[in-house]
């Protein structure tokens, strides 16, 4: 299948172009490379076959995205490229209805023009908001609490609606609306990483104080009502990620709209992670205990049982070591990350 891989160049995206190529697809991979890196297209070049074209450039620019579709016979996206800093986009809302909630506008009005038949999108927990039940299923009523997550469900609600009138019309149009939960770990194979900049997520930034590149981790908030005080977050290995995503890409037939949500389905204290980091690295850091953030819940974890159920897809990488393993592995051979 002839494949958009949009954000192809950032640490999620990247790692479905490479799955993407190694099981046979061509894929066009078209970043603006405003926090993706070109290095991780390289890394994948020399086993893509020939199948991998970068293309550096806006999912904002219709003309671009109208001579990409057509050129390349484009038969499914897959929407990665987004801003997603929660605190960036309380900080900037217009620039994230701007790039997450206009550009996907001008994306999907060209995937329609150019008839792209499939359309899987990267959603997110944050479009729950704080929800009352836990674990989290696909029906809880999603309350977004800050403009990142509401750019996400306007995406998702446009492609709702696109979707409907394509099939009153009866012009075929899938997709999926795949709500991750944090997103973790690295190909195990080495070739690709996790380099955000700035970094937030909390493995990564660990992972930083145990180089040494960082003085201290910062825990925010040690009274929740949780075990051990701190907040809970269902940690999914990127490979079981885009595993997900090619199944539910094989699995959509003409007029779907499907939501799942990617996790693992149980939760791990910020707590537990460090002492998980400090068990994988043999390293230790200084960890400083601050107030509770704005806007964290205390629990967060998926209820996965709709993809399994209807796919068969469930994480296989659910072991804390495995997952911080493979960010660590990545870690010590790209020191500085991407480029350095
Ligand atoms: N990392 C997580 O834990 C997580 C959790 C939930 C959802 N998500 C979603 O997954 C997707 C990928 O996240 P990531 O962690 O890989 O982030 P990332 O920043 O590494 O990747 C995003 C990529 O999109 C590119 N991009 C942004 N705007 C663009 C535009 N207008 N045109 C072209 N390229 C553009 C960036 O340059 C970057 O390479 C995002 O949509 C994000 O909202 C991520």
């Amino acid at each position: 299948m002839n494949v958009l891989v949009t954000g192809g160049a950032g640490y999620i995206g990247s790692h479905a172009v490479q799955r993407l190529l190694r099981d046979g697809h061509t894929v066009t991979s078209l970043d603006n490379l405003y926090r993706g890196h070109a290095e991780a297209m390289e890394a994948l070049r020399p086993a893509s076959g020939g199948r991998l074209e970068f293309v550096k450039g806006d999912i904002g620019d219709r003309a671009l995205l109208d001579s990409v579709l057509r050129s390349r016979s484009v038969e499914a996206v897959m929407h990665f490229a987004a801003l997603a800093y929660v605190g960036e986009s309380v900080q900037q809302p217009l620039a994230y209805y701007r790039n997450n909630t206009a550009s996907a506008l001008t994306l999907i009005e060209a995937c329609a023009a150019a008839g792209v038949e499939k359309f899987v999108f990267s959603s997110t927990c944050a479009t729950y908001g704080e929800p009352p039940v836990m674990p989290i299923p696909e029906t809880t009523e999603q309350r977004p609490i800050n403009p990142y997550g509401m750019s996400k469900l306007h995406v998702e609600h446009m492609l709702f609606d696109h979707a409907k009138e394509r099939a009153a019309v009866g012009k075929p149009f899938a997709f999926a609306a795949l709500r991750y939960f944090n997103v973790a770990g690295s190909d195990r194979t080495g070739v690709l990483g996790e380099h955000h900049e700035p970094e937030t997520h909390l493995i990564p930034v660990i992972l930083q104080a145990a180089q040494g590149r960082r003085e201290s981790v910062t825990v925010f908030g040690t009274d929740y009502p949780t075990p051990d005080g701190t907040c809970i977050r269902d940690y999914v290995h990127v490979e079981d990620l885009i595993d997900a995503h090619v199944r539910v890409l094989g699995a959509l037939r003409p007029g779907d709209q499907r939501t799942y949500n990617l996790g693992i389905g149980r939760g791990y204290s910020v707590k537990e992670i460090i002492d998980a980091v400090r068990r994988v690295t043999g390293k230790d850091f200084k960890v400083v205990y601050g107030p509770r953030r704005p806007g964290d819940p205390p629990t967060l974890f998926a209820d996965p049982s709709k993809i399994r159920r209807e796919l068969g897809w469930t994480a296989a990488i659910t072991d804390l070591g495995d997952i911080i393993g493979s960010a660590w592995a990545w870690f010590q051979s790209h020191p500085r990350g991407y480029g350095v």
